[in-house]
């Protein structure tokens, strides 16, 4: 992959450089972040986003703030390892995979303190796995996708699930980059995904990189190219998917499955398992971000709407599982989930007992 959505340079101590997402597709800006709090903010304001992404990028913060601790003291280190993962943790509510690689370097860091083995070494070990786990998940989630994708497919998608929401090739768009170095000639539509754009500005972008067959339309599109029979199946990605099935992902993601159920055209969330939070029963228990109406009234710099007009702008929405027709992960394909399908595929990697 040609995109190096984020990395860590050097060994220890070390930074992490990363592109900044907000200034794409005009420049091509690369970052090198040095403090947990930068971090933060970068997360916070989208310079690094998609699920999988931010969950390394948490990952890589935490080293970034626990570095340089000296180990004398090592209560004290575990502690300060808690408090700037509850810090890290607070820059974005609704895509589980920022939690879930947070806790899994709390638990790193507390393993090794009962071990008596160094706590920070532990915590660059777990950082890199959480990286190159995520790029092998990408490549196994493509692979599944893509037998569901056949030479000439159509592939309608919403919001960017691809290289720069993960450390590879994507969750949604890692099926279209599989079949494509399979030999088969898949296209994409892709949403251009109001208010920030991911469909326009981060979707085309790497699609047009990767020499991908690509057409932008705005969100309001979708109807119209699903009714023309122009889609063969739709593929998102997802920020968190509960015990039920029913899927978070970029708002407007429901509208498109209600449309693609409406037209008879499947529709398919790729996700690893990081991104299933089995503590949530049901959909509507996912916590939503919401974010500033600046986003929606003056996009991009400029006034849309009247200055003082009410804006509502929930940046997720939910999708119920009787919408999904599979859900691709790295364990294999969960089809038309329910509970019971996802609590197999959980138990099959080893998240649930
Ligand atoms: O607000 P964003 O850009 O972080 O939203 C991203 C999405 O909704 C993606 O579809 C999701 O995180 C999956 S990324 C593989």
């Amino acid at each position: 992959m040609n995109v190096k959505t984020l990395e860590w340079i050097g060994g220890r101590p070390g930074h992490v450089r990363l592109i900044d997402q907000t200034r794409l597709p005009g420049e091509h800006i690369l970052l090198e972040v040095r403090e947990a709090e930068a971090m933060h903010d970068c997360i916070r304001r989208l310079v690094v986003r998609g699920a999988p992404a931010i969950g390394v990028a948490a990952a890589f913060g935490l080293l970034l703030g626990v570095q340089s601790l000296e180990e004398r003291d090592r209560e004290d280190t575990v502690g300060r390892v808690r408090e700037c993962a509850a810090f890290l943790a607070t820059a974005r509510p609704t895509a589980v995979n920022l939690f879930w690689a947070l806790e899994r370097m709390c638990a790193r860091a507390t393993r090794d303190y009962n071990a008596a083995r160094p706590i920070i070494d532990g915590l660059f070990e777990e950082a890199r796995l959480i990286y190159e786990q995520d790029r092998e998940i990408c490549r196994r989630i493509g692979a599944i996708g893509a037998q569901l994708l056949r030479d000439g497919s159509t592939v309608l998608t919403h919001c960017n699930a691809g290289a720069l929401a993960t450390a590879d090739y994507g969750t949604a768009l890692a099926p279209i980059y599989v079949a494509k170095d399979q030999g088969k000639r898949v296209a994409v539509y892709a949403d251009e995904t109001r208010p920030l754009l991911q469909g326009a500005r981060l979707t085309a972008w790497e699609l047009t990189q990767a020499g991908i067959d690509v057409t932008l339309i705005t969100d309001n599109m979708a109807g119209r190219v699903l009714f023309e029979g122009k889609i063969d199946a739709v593929f998102v990605g997802a920020d968190r998917i509960a015990r039920n099935g029913d899927v978070a992902n970029k708002i407007g993601t429901y509208s498109v499955a209600v449309l693609a159920r409406e037209n008879g055209v499947p529709f398919y969330v790729c996700a690893p398992l990081s991104t299933f939070d089995p503590a949530i029963e049901r959909g509507e228990q996912i916590p939503i971000e919401e974010r500033g109406a600046e986003e929606v009234a003056e996009g991009f710099g400029r006034r849309t709407a009247p200055l003082g007009v009410r804006v509502y702008n929930p940046a997720f929405d939910v999708t119920p599982a009787r919408l999904v027709s599979g859900i691709v992960t790295e364990v294999g394909l969960i089809e038309r989930p329910n509970r019971e399908r996802v609590e197999a595929a959980l138990r099959r990697g080893g998240v649930l007992a």
